[in-house]
């Protein structure tokens, strides 16, 4: 594991906490994510700082006033050089205001670093991240967030809490919509591609720092339950949680964000197993760790810290260099110092990293917005282009019975039901940086409903029932601050005119397309869900309009799977399409109309119902797999697998995989190896296939996923066209970290090989490892 030079520097100023630097901070000590230039520059300034200013680069600053959180307006503080970073400020002429008050009157003229979470997009809203991640088109996804750093750059966004890499294996955590599902390996690609979309290869005047989040468990919550406690063992940390971490910080990731949860009895922001053992001493980690929102003052609230000076202390010596919003670095740390609690040394360690950000962002250089040019940046029409294409690709055909899709365009007469059909609010999912803390959006999102007329002639009758919105049953801050109040629900009279107009609409039309699913707000932070059904009455909707007889398309608009087990029985094609983002509708209506061929997958595998949770693919096999006769591992009253495998997407055209060959079937553990297999398109259209290359380890130190995915590719072919697909199998692909040896290890043993286009592939080979 790689240990860089900085990290011996800040062992040793861990060990002399209360004493003096053994170590010197030496220019020529390795780069990271940052430039030597910019650490010698910041080693200079930080000779001239006094302690409170070094403090004060450690404080970041609420933009806004949010009732009973965060209050201290930042102007004063900000002239005595105390704010080192501000958020949740997207008003270009205050960022302004603001970055003058630092660079013009605070004493040493050291600009403000903006933060903001850009998770998806600025004006130009790409799809949620878990539907990016259902394009299996990692190049794509880093031209996305590509795109948005040069948005979010030119409004005056230098820092974005993006990716968030957490691992989800369970649907009812609101945060899975936010992050790339179940996998580690699709994870960590993923992970790499939003890295280098934000931050290019390296870190520059015009790219935007990365942070990746939340460091580390948090979607492993007690329940599902959001914030609640994770408990994990350090193999499932290493093997699975990890990973995708592990592999945004090898892609150069300059800041990561420390987690709000209790992990294995220790919050996560004031862990130092993670922060610094991990992070820094294993992963040579040098940027630097700001942590989630208030949560350095919560290590109180855990029942971790004794006060706010013992937070303070528990967070810097954990290895929380930013406190993200609770101010209690601004009010203890300079204390602590003083009264040798923590040494000024090692506070200059935990500075050093966020002052060579803001020199390789050139904030030194450039600090201000120029207010003149944003509108025309936000504007782009390729952002545009860009996201209906990304929205497209992200859509995944999970049901199309009797091919019912792809639809004619000369359709006369549809019926387009549900709550979402027509919702602009909806469309773009959470986080939508202008829809967030009442800037107001100017992205102009174009719905389902919007999209399928665009597709039809004129004189076509598309007809919209909405019905009644599904409760909003989270009225949180968020929606507080958006000044949106919760939906009483329907009167048992206006469920029943609802069911009337609907099955009244499918009766005249020659199709139904349903849009359903849950409103942006019900997935995301604190959006928790017991159930996975379709909020609402769209369930009766749904059942009232399919009994008419008429085909019926059920478009998804969700952040997380839901219980589509009726459905997936008795409606004729089922398209899931996230939130799809601004260009949305006219995505789904391309997809639904054939002009794209949907080649999108699961990224997660499909629960059938809430009680099947937590559900993936790759876990243990059991004493007694489900497959036996007798006492087996299954419910009495469901199938236990999943409705639809992890990996699974249908094509409007039909794939073969053949000739799956290994270049050696007998491999040295520390030796390469290569799988090739082929891949046909075997239908009469051109359409996308996700090669998926799967392995299984079948004895060893420890117990080995049944499956765990190794290799991807997404590729295009036209009809009747081979491809033949290569992938590396090695260290990579075959190491895992075992709990016995407490190692990472290639182990000699037999292996699996499996090739195909989902997790239940059944193209096979088998391999071994020597010694
Ligand atoms: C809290 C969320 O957990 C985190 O994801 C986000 O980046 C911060 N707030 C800042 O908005």
């Amino acid at each position: 594991m790689k240990k860089s030079k900085r990290w011996m520097i800040f062992l040793g100023l861990m060990a002399t906490f209360t004493g003096s630097a053994a170590f010197p901070l030496g220019a020529d000590a390795q780069a990271g994510p940052f430039s030597a230039e910019a650490r010698q520059k910041a080693e200079d300034l930080l000779k001239q700082m006094t302690l409170d200013e070094k403090v004060g680069q450690l404080n970041q600053s609420a933009g806004i006033v949010i009732p009973g959180l965060a209050n201290d307006k930042p102007d004063d503080l900000i002239v005595q050089g105390r704010v080192g970073s501000i958020l949740w400020l997207t008003d270009v002429k205050e960022i302004n205001r603001l970055q003058h008050l630092a660079v013009e009157k605070s004493r040493l003229h050291i600009p403000i670093l903006f933060g903001f979470d850009v998770i998806h997009g600025y004006r130009t809203v790409f799809p949620v991240p878990l539907a990016m991640a259902s394009s299996w088109d990692p190049e794509v996804e880093e031209q996305a967030q590509h795109y948005a750093a040069q948005d979010a750059r030119a409004a005056g966004i230098e820092w974005t809490f993006t990716p968030m890499v957490d691992i989800a294996r369970d649907a009812r955590w609101g945060r899975i919509v936010e992050g790339a599902g179940e996998d580690p390996y699709l994870g960590s690609a993923m992970a790499r591609a939003q890295v280098l979309g934000f931050q290019g290869e390296r870190l520059s005047p015009q790219s935007v720092l990365a942070c990746v989040k939340h460091f580390a468990g948090y979607g492993a919550a007690d329940g599902g339950r959001d914030y609640d406690s994770s408990y994990i063992p350090e193999e499932l940390m290493q093997n699975v949680y990890l990973r995708p971490f592990h592999a945004a910080e090898e892609a150069g990731a300059g800041s990561f964000m420390s987690a709000y949860m209790d992990l294995n009895d220790v919050p996560a922001s004031g862990n130092h197993w993670l922060l610094t053992d991990v992070l820094r001493k294993d992963w040579g980690f040098e940027g630097f760790v700001v942590s989630d929102a208030f949560a350095v003052a919560s290590l109180q609230t855990h029942g971790y810290a004794r006060d706010a000076e013992d937070a303070a202390y528990k967070g810097i010596t954990a290895g929380v260099n930013m406190d993200m919003a609770s101010q209690t670095y601004t009010r203890n740390l300079a204390a602590l110092v003083r009264e040798g609690k923590v040494s000024e040394q090692y506070l200059d360690s935990m500075v050093l990293p966020i002052l060579e950000a803001k020199y390789d962002l050139g904030l030194f250089d450039h600090p201000y917005v120029d207010e003149s040019r944003v509108d025309a940046v936000l504007s782009r029409p390729e952002g545009l282009e860009l996201e209906r294409r990304l929205a497209a690709r992200s859509m995944v055909l999970l049901r199309n019975e009797d091919h019912i899709l792809p639809l004619s365009r000369q359709l006369k007469r549809v019926a387009v039901i549900g709550p979402l059909a027509d919702s602009t609010h909806d469309i773009e999912g959470g986080w939508t940086v202008e829809g967030l803390f009442g800037n107001g959006s100017k992205s102009h999102p174009v719905t389902v409903y919007a999209g399928i007329r665009n597709k039809l002639a004129k004189d076509a009758q598309v007809t919209l029932v909405s019905g009644p919105e599904p409760a909003r049953i989270y009225p949180g801050l968020l929606d507080r601050l958006a000044g949106h109040k919760p939906t009483p629900p329907p009167t048992p009279q206006e469920i029943e005119q609802w069911i009337a107009k609907a099955r009244m609409a499918a009766s005249n039309a020659d199709i139904v397309i349903a849009v359903m699913g849950e409103t942006a707000n019900m997935s995301g932070e604190a959006a928790s869900r017991a159930t996975l059904d379709l909020p609402g009455i769209q369930q009766q909707m749904l059942e009232a309009v399919a009994a008419t007889g008429k085909p019926v398309v059920l478009v998804l608009e969700n952040g997380r799977p839901l219980d589509i087990r009726w459905a997936s029985e008795h409606v004729g094609a089922i398209l899931e399409a996230w939130y799809p983002g601004t260009e949305g509708g006219n995505a789904v209506a391309d997809v639904l109309f054939g002009d794209v061929n949907p080649g999108g997958k699961l990224p997660i595998s499909w629960p059938r119902t809430a009680g099947s949770e937590p559900l993936y693919y790759n876990h243990n096999l059991t004493h007694e797999p489900e497959d036996r006769p007798d006492f087996t591992s299954r419910y009495w009253d469901i199938n236990s697998k999943p409705l639809y495998p992890f990996g699974f997407g249908l094509s409007y055209t039909t794939f073969r995989f053949a000739n799956l060959h290994l270049r050696k079937t007998t491999m040295g553990v520390g030796d390469t190896n290569e799988v090739s297999v082929d891949v046909t398109n075997t239908g009469a259209v051109a359409g996308d296939a996700v090669a998926q290359i799967y392995i299984h380890q079948r004895y060893g130190s420890a117990s080995r996923p049944v499956r765990q995915l190794v290799g991807f590719q997404r590729v295009t072919l036209q009809p009747g066209e081979t491809k033949t697909l290569t992938f590396p199998l090695g260290k990579n692909e075959l190491e895992f970290w075992s709990p016995q040896k407490r190692e990472w290890v290639v182990e000699p043993a037999e292996f699996d090989l499996w090739a195909g286009e989902d997790s239940t592939a059944t193209l096979h080979q088998t391999f071994q490892t020597t010694q």
